[in-house]
């Protein structure tokens, strides 16, 4: 076992409603924050941790996501041709050489839970990672998915990353149940979706990363649908966490909620203020408003 993560799934199916009407025939995974669309992002984490799959779950409206990490013939011999080596360089290194990129489709809307199922029969690994590409977070130093592939590494533990959040936002995430924290991690004793803020168990909100054992697979497919007609990967932790161990942990890294319009666009003017090339100009007409 080493601190690294071979295979890394993405669910992309959701159709991105709350940005309508941009995401109309645009998945919401390739809008851009700054330079790069949302999955890149998610697939440098995936990769920085070792990563060699990838696995999309991916719905019908989709396809610009496959096209984006296929080789662009065309434009590669055209920038080739005109010499522009630098660009034909940035096309190129979308995907570095040695990770390969599966696709499957979640044909019906059944939630998290249902979407990681999907990517059942491509996992041999006893531990993969998940990235919800909606959630951006900003530590180009040590990716997230490198630190919880290193807690991993160090327990055996499969893992929720997770974060504080305002009491009034805990409705809006799975909440873990964690009392004893040490340093950055805590056991996870309970795991719940979306509880009304007097209902929670803490104000630790799960973020868009997980390590977890293969395990979860068998529990996902005895996992019923909830009331909203979904199967939660949430409530399969709360299963997993019966008779293995599951640790939260608070990762370093600034997080941005690019699911929601306000963290998308707080996000671009972050991402932006540190862009190499015109970050300083931009920080300085920011302050200029
Ligand atoms: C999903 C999970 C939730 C988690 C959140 C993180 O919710 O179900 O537990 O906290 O992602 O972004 P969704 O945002 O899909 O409603």
């Amino acid at each position: 076992m080493s601190a690294t993560i071979r295979t890394v799934v993405f669910p992309v199916a959701g159709l991105g409603t709350r940005f309508l009407p941009a995401t109309k025939s645009v998945p919401k995974e390739m809008l851009p924050v700054v330079d790069k669309p949302l999955i890149q992002y998610a697939v440098e984490e995936a990769v920085a941790a070792g990563a060699t799959k990838l696995v999309f779950v991916t719905g019908r409206t989709k396809n610009a996501i496959a096209d984006h990490f296929d080789t662009a013939y065309e434009l590669e011999t055209e920038l080739a041709a005109k010499q522009k080596d630098e660009l034909l360089t940035v096309a190129q290194s979308v995907l570095p050489h040695g990770v390969t990129c599966l696709y499957v489709r979640q044909s019906q809307p059944l939630g998290l839970g249902h979407a990681i199922l999907c990517a059942k029969h491509l996992i041999q690994e006893d531990a993969f990672g998940v990235i919800l590409p909606d959630d951006l977070i900003d530590n180009g130093a040590d990716p997230v998915m490198c630190q919880l592939a290193r807690h991993h590494h160090e327990t055996g533990a499969s893992v929720v990353s997770v974060a504080e959040v305002i009491p009034a936002h805990v409705s809006r995430y799975g909440v873990v149940d964690a009392p004893h924290f040490e340093g950055r991690s805590g056991r996870l004793q309970g795991i719940v979706e979306k509880p009304e803020p007097e209902d929670a168990p803490s104000n630790l909100a799960v973020v868009g990363r997980y390590l977890l054992s293969a395990e979860i697979f068998d529990i996902l497919e005895r996992t019923p649908a909830d009331h909203r007609g979904e199967i939660q990967i949430t409530d399969a932790i709360a299963t997993l966490l019966k008779d293995r161990p599951v640790d939260a942990f608070q990762f370093e890294g600034e997080q941005f909620d690019c699911g929601n319009k306000l963290g998308f666009l707080q996000a671009t003017v972050r991402l932006g203020m540190k862009h190499p090339e015109f970050g300083e100009a931009f920080g300085q007409w920011l302050k200029d408003q």
